[in-house]
């Protein structure tokens, strides 16, 4: 019965969100979930989601049918070419497999029950994924769930704040050859440390001879480096290298559909004369795990990002929408970085521009980050993860001068 089921702990990152919303404070800060918001701190729905729905709800022909179990095929191309580029040879000679799914996490979760179920490396030990250390925490989870064994590659150095490179490929180096590696596309979460293209194409070379399956995690394209196919390149290379792989797509940030749950699932295919069958017999595996655990995707989001990824003025003006977030977060990046410097903080605090995407790791320890939450009203995660998107021309001098006094303490 009931009575044998543990407690489990509350969600770390929701948990924060509550403790927020119940903190009376007028000076309280919210630097925890990662989710853009505007200088004023609110949520901001970008205005080309708003435009698109507009046009949406104007349709006489819109309705609450059901969607295919992959999801709406406009959608899922658009979603290949966003990812893979326009002209990507692996999309021309269909070897790519998308279905929709529910953001990123449906997606992950949706690789992970496909991995459970059919990957079978020669080596039964392989059948492992390494993630990051650190990584976003629900991954742990996700593939704990599917019953993928959890791993761990070094990523993050304490002394740098910046890539741990050595650390990481010696471990993807030593694991059983034919391991399943996560890798986080771009702006990693929680440090904002990527991997230089170079380094890049030395972990796609140790991943080749140890023949290392990659997944791709892909949750913040278009606020790393401030160009959408720049943000993919990772993925493309890996492509270009001839790697069967997978990809978590997820619209979450880039469109602000946090709610929506629009994402997509792809499984692209390595080069072969039979490639095409076998992506299609994959495809038709993975519409039975799809229709066991979700029946068919939800379709308003999907239709909200369809309409922009397939219209080329409303794809401009996403850009522009996305510049306005990405630029934002910088000029509160620099902003941080100045005022802790202006104030001689103890410490150093250049990684806080060096750092990309929503996220700066901040190197505050879990004692300081209790303090700036108890005597502060900022809330944060306890590993030192700051959401840039937090931070505003409002509140970002009284975020540094509580540092400074949490630190110099
Ligand atoms: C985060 O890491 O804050 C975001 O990815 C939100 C989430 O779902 O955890």
């Amino acid at each position: 019965g009931a009575d044998t089921v543990p407690q489990a702990p509350e969600d770390p990152l929701f948990g924060l969100m509550a403790a927020f919303k119940n903190d009376q404070d007028p000076k309280k800060v919210d630097l925890g979930i990662g989710a853009y918001r505007d200088d004023n701190a609110k949520p901001w729905v970008l205005p080309v989601v708003k435009q698109a729905d507009e046009r949406l709800r104007a349709d006489p022909e819109l309705n609450h049918e059901y969607l295919p179990i992959a999801g709406l095929a406009d959608f899922t191309s658009a979603s290949q070419k966003l990812i893979l580029g326009k002209s990507s040879p692996a999309v021309q000679e269909k070897r790519v497999i998308s279905l929709q799914s529910v953001s990123g996490t449906g997606a992950l979760h949706l690789g992970a029950g496909f991995l459970a179920k059919f990957y079978n490396p020669q080596n039964a030990e392989a059948k492992a994924i390494y993630v990051s250390s650190p990584t976003w925490a629900n991954h742990n989870q996700i593939f704990a769930n599917s019953k993928l064994p959890v791993k761990n590659y070094p990523y993050f150095s304490k002394q740098t704040k910046g890539l741990d490179f050595d650390g990481m490929t010696s471990t993807i180096q030593s694991a059983p050859e034919g391991s399943v590696v996560l890798l986080h596309a771009c702006a990693h979460n929680p440090t904002g440390v990527d991997p230089t293209q170079d380094q890049w194409k030395k972990i796609a070379e140790i991943m080749k001879q140890k023949k290392h399956f990659p997944f791709f995690d892909c949750a913040y394209q278009g606020f790393a480096s401030g160009s959408l196919s720049r943000d993919a390149w990772a993925i493309n290379y890996f492509v270009e290298q001839g790697f069967e792989l997978m990809i978590a797509q997820s619209y979450a940030k880039n469109f602000g559909l946090y709610g929506e749950r629009a994402g997509c699932f792809h499984f692209v295919g390595a080069p072969s004369p039979s490639a095409q069958e076998e992506v299609t017999r994959v495809g038709s595996q993975l519409a039975i795990l799809q229709r066991s655990e979700i029946s068919n995707p939800p379709a308003y989001g999907a239709r909200i990002a369809s309409m922009i990824l397939n219209d080329d003025q409303l794809f401009a003006q996403w850009e522009e929408d996305l510049r306005t977030m990405s630029g934002r977060i910088i000029e509160m990046r620099k902003s941080l970085q100045s005022k802790l410097e202006q104030r001689g903080t103890p410490g150093t605090w250049n990684h806080i521009t060096d750092q990309i995407g929503m996220f700066s790791f901040t190197g505050l320890n879990e004692q300081q980050v209790q303090k700036l939450r108890e005597k502060f009203h900022v809330y944060m995660t306890k590993n030192g993860r700051i959401s840039m998107a937090g931070l505003n021309t409002n509140n970002v001098d009284y975020f540094a001068q509580a540092v400074d006094s949490v630190v110099r303490e």
